[in-house]
């Protein structure tokens, strides 16, 4: 049985992450046909049992369990497999065992086709610049979900702190999602107005920023510490990409991509506001930056291409 054309999502890895996704997406009814897999198949074969058992409950899906070559169909495939993080360990440290896993399991996932490859295991940037290595697909159709966890991250931080909905928050996070990550202040505002002004105008204290970019980079630690692991966040931003991919919406997110020399940077992958579409990841986004963030955002591009160096591409 096949789905709508266009609306098969693949979800590679049936870990935290990926099967947080698949039931973020199993929820969301945007996928008519749901594939999940895995190197180990009687979990993925449970994790699409249990989910397509919702069947009752949302809107019509097939969701079975498949092989890497199923995926080479699918409008979108999700690339979660590989480690994550424990304790005390940091995303570029998982580096080389992700790389492996990506590097054998790839070639088997996508054979030409019209796919969209959106990478989530970590570290989410340097993979994605060797997927895009490894597949030469156009840089348009292989990007990361980079930060748009960590721009929710601080928005959610500003919105507690202003009194005033997420959605009402424009604040991006750029660079790695990763330690060296930029929290962009001099564009962040509330309904179009400056953080600092709307707190005065607001009568509230103004933001601690130090306290508030501690918070954001640090968030996935926290959780790791505490829980073991991050799924539930990001799963929900992995599913609003593919909402603003099947939607056709041009929803501007900090997605992980290609930087062809933006802000004098090029040959690497990390992230900056794109408009987000059916056909990809836009063209990334120069927007004014303060020369402190600028500083931050090259240093943090700096980082990256260390570590791609580390993998002979
Ligand atoms: C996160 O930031 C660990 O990358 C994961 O939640």
């Amino acid at each position: 049985m096949q789905g709508a054309p266009g609306r098969k999502v693949a979800v590679v890895g049936a870990g935290a992450v990926g099967s947080a996704a698949a039931y973020a997406l199993t929820i969301s009814g945007l996928a008519t046909e749901l594939l999940l897999v895995d190197i180990n198949e009687a979990k993925a074969e449970g994790e699409a049992m249990d989910l397509a058992h919702a069947a009752a409950f949302i809107k019509p899906v097939r969701i079975y369990a498949g092989t890497y070559e199923d995926c080479r169909d699918a409008s979108i495939i999700i690339f979660t497999a590989g480690a994550s993080q424990k304790p005390g360990e940091s995303r570029l440290d998982l580096l080389h065992k992700n790389y492996a896993v990506l590097k054998e399991t790839l070639p088997r996932i996508l054979r030409g086709g019209e796919s969209i490859l959106l990478m989530v295991s970590n570290p989410v940037d340097v993979l994605t610049y060797a997927a895009l290595k490894i597949t030469g697909l156009p840089p348009e159709r292989v990007f990361g979900s980079g930060t748009v966890l960590d721009s929710s991250r601080f928005r959610h931080s500003l919105s507690r702190h202003c009194g005033a909905a997420p959605r009402n928050i424009h604040a991006y996070v750029v660079g790695e999602h990763g330690d060296s990550e930029v929290l962009l202040w001099s564009i962040a505002n509330v309904a179009g107005i400056g953080i600092d002004r709307y707190c005065e105008l607001a009568g509230i204290p103004p933001v601690n920023r130090r306290e508030v970019d501690r918070q954001v980079r640090n968030a996935g630690y926290e959780i790791i510490s505490r829980k073991g692991a991050t799924y539930y966040a990001v799963s929900l931003a992995v599913k609003r990409i593919c909402e603003s991919i099947i939607r056709d919406e041009n929803t501007v997110m900090t997605v992980s991509g290609l930087i062809d020399g933006q802000y004098g940077i090029r040959d690497c992958c990390l992230s900056l506001p794109a408009a987000v579409s059916s056909k990809g990841r836009g063209r990334a986004l120069e927007l004014p930056l303060s020369a402190h963030e600028e500083e931050a955002l090259r240093r943090s591009a700096e980082i990256l291409k260390t570590a791609i160096k580390e993998i002979n591409l």
